[in-house]
């Protein structure tokens, strides 16, 4: 006679397992409910992040012209502003342009709206975030960035860059 299984079990067995296989699966799905919502609630701090990053930072801060010159690109430890259309710029991620030895470091630290006007005004506004505003100075000191004279003869022989 070949082997069988005997699954004769009592009927007392037989209650044990069913128990055991009900709680069994009341488990498994009481886990994987629990994975579910971790999963949700950790999507909806990455979203919260992300909405809290992605928003330009707004801040009050208010510079006279002259204040920004310490923010001129020279001190590595210091973020690089340039002054544009009455608000500050943060260009600290543009540092190759503006930092010391970058084309355009004669912008950083000034008030370059005129020469932004010639070119590059748009990239400003739409690559850096704003993190102040120019206020007037009691003192009428200026801090105007002046277009370099190699700049203002291209500008005159080939026109402004293409956008
Ligand atoms: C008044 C004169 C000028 C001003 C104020 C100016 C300003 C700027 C600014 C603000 C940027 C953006 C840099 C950044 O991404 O942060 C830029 C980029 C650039 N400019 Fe000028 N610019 C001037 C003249 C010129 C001239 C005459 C040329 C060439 C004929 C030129 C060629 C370029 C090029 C090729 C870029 C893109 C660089 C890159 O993304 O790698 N610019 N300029």
């Amino acid at each position: 006679m070949p082997p069988t299984l005997n699954l004769n079990l009592n009927t007392k067995a037989k209650t044990g397992l069913t128990v055991f296989i009900v709680l069994a699966v009341l488990l498994i799905a009481a886990l994987s409910i629990y994975v579910d919502l971790r999963h949700r609630a950790r999507n909806r701090s990455a979203a919260t992040a992300t909405a809290t990053t992605s928003t330009p930072p707004t801040s009050n801060k208010t510079f006279k012209a002259i204040d920004l010159l310490a923010f001129n690109g020279t001190d590595p430890a210091k973020p690089i502003y340039i002054g544009y259309e009455g608000k500050v710029y943060d260009v600290t991620a543009g540092k190759d342009f503006y930092a010391t030895g970058g084309d355009y470091h004669w912008l950083a630290g000034k008030d370059a709206t005129d020469a932004l006007h010639l070119f590059g005004g748009d990239i400003i506004k739409n690559k850096y975030p704003p993190v102040g505003t120019i206020i007037p100075d009691p003192s009428g000191q200026t801090n105007t960035a002046q277009v370099p004279e190699s700049l203002t003869l291209l500008l005159q022989q080939q026109g402004a860059p293409a956008k």
